[in-house]
């Protein structure tokens, strides 16, 4: 594997990795103001990011790549409400499509065809992940202060079972 797509793999892996963390700190958040359908919902995200991070690193090594580890950032850890947190997981999903967009233009550039291949499964991924989040926004500024909707959704998201994506 050429150095620019493995470095770029490598920053991948960071961010999935920041990904899970953020949803952590989400799950906290949700627990400490007593929605735990929220913060139940919350934990699968934060195992569905683990195994996006896990997913490319195992693809480094399959294709003879080296892992470099930085740090993760530190994530943000106070909302002021379920709709501020879930504006901001919009947000950090929008621009996770842009970093695999990203990824994919690289895979290009160097002419990595298996890289690409590989990656085009991130890119369903994450229209399905804008798609959910995307309509959870929009039930909560439905709500709004309606504390009834609001545990109704909780009790909804608090179904949320996490199976690990056939690989
Ligand atoms: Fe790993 Fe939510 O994208």
């Amino acid at each position: 594997m050429k150095k620019k797509m493995e470095k770029a793999l490598n920053n991948q892996v960071n961010a999935e990795l920041y990904s899970s963390y953020l949803y952590l700190a989400m799950e906290s958040y949700f627990q400490s103001v007593s929605l735990s359908g929220f913060a139940k919902w919350m934990r699968g995200q934060v195992q569905e990011e683990m195994f996006h991070g896990m997913k490319i690193y195992d693809y480094v090594n399959e294709r003879g790549g080296k892992m470099q580890f930085d740090a993760i950032a530190k994530p943000q850890q106070k909302w002021d409400s379920p709709l501020e947190a879930f504006e901001h997981i919009l947000a950090h999903e929008k621009n996770v499509t842009q970093m695999i967009n990203d990824l994919i233009d690289v895979a290009l550039d160097v002419r990595d065809h298996a890289a690409k291949a590989f990656l085009d499964w991130f890119i369903i991924e994450q229209v399905e992940e804008e798609a959910t989040v995307g309509e959870i926004v929009d039930r909560l500024r439905l709500i709004g202060k309606d504390s009834s909707g609001l545990f109704l959704l909780d009790s909804e998201l608090g179904k949320r079972v996490f199976t690990l994506p056939q690989k």
